[in-house]
């Protein structure tokens, strides 16, 4: 963003509920310079995540809005933002963030809240998705980013990682290859909304100023045979 002469970096606030490995990535790609941002809240509803450890040792300002402290989620939403709005937060990342956001928090940050599932939406929206895609018989499995919308992970996609399910694959060796993914396209999102690179078109994510790349299928199990192939 330009400020005059100054080129400010985008104002992150990270929202958590885990361990934060996904808010570790972005911490990581902030400071090697993969993201022109910084993050200035990391936010917990629990007060045992993870993620609030790894906040304390980076250093980020951090603090846990427990949503059992409040009856109604509208309050408890509405304490979230408040802090958000006090941060001057520009970018809010749900990474890993088990809670339903709702109307009021949406409006607070039209088009300016991001969430990563562990799913190629809009197959397997919800919970414990990557067994499902394991019980499915699915051959591909992998995580989006998407922006959020009124509803459970249905918001336009911006960038999907695609991974292969193998025969042996057990629920946690899907997972771990599916995270692998998601802290690489996490930051990658993040750094294309910091440039200004993503518009929202309908239900379309375009990436402005990428160039076409060329198609390629991915076949799983892989076609060996000339004779296929
Ligand atoms: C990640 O796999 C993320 O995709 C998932 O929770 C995990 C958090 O891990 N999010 C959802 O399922 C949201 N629907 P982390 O705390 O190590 O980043």
């Amino acid at each position: 963003m330009i400020n005059g002469n100054r080129v400010e970096k985008l104002r992150i606030g990270v929202l958590a509920s885990g361990g934060g490995t996904n808010l570790q990535s972005i911490i990581d790609a902030c400071a090697a310079g993969k993201i022109h941002g910084r993050i200035v809240r990391v936010l917990c509803n629990n007060p045992d995540a993870g993620a609030l450890q790894r906040a304390e040792k980076a250093g980020l300002s951090h603090c846990c809005i427990n949503h059992r402290d409040f009856e109604r989620r509208e309050d408890f939403d509405q304490a979230v933002v408040g802090q958000l709005q006090q941060d001057g937060v520009e970018l809010v990342v749900l990474a890993g963030f088990m809670r339903i956001i709702g109307k009021a928090f949406l409006d607070a940050f039209p088009g300016r809240i991001m969430n990563i599932h562990p799913a190629l939406l809009p197959s397997f929206p919800g919970l414990h998705v990557q067994k499902k895609a394991l019980d499915y018989g699915a051959r591909f499995a992998g995580c989006t980013v998407h922006f959020v919308d009124g509803g459970v992970d249905t918001g336009p996609i911006i960038v999907q990682a695609v991974v292969p399910v193998l025969d042996d694959d057990t629920e946690d060796s899907l997972s771990a290859r599916i995270l692998e993914q998601e802290h690489r396209i996490y930051p990658y999102a993040i750094e294309l909304f910091a440039q200004g690179q993503l518009k929202i078109e309908g239900r379309r994510v375009k990436v402005l100023s990428q160039p076409d790349t060329p198609s390629q299928a991915l076949i799983n199990p892989p076609i060996f045979s000339s004779s296929l192939s």
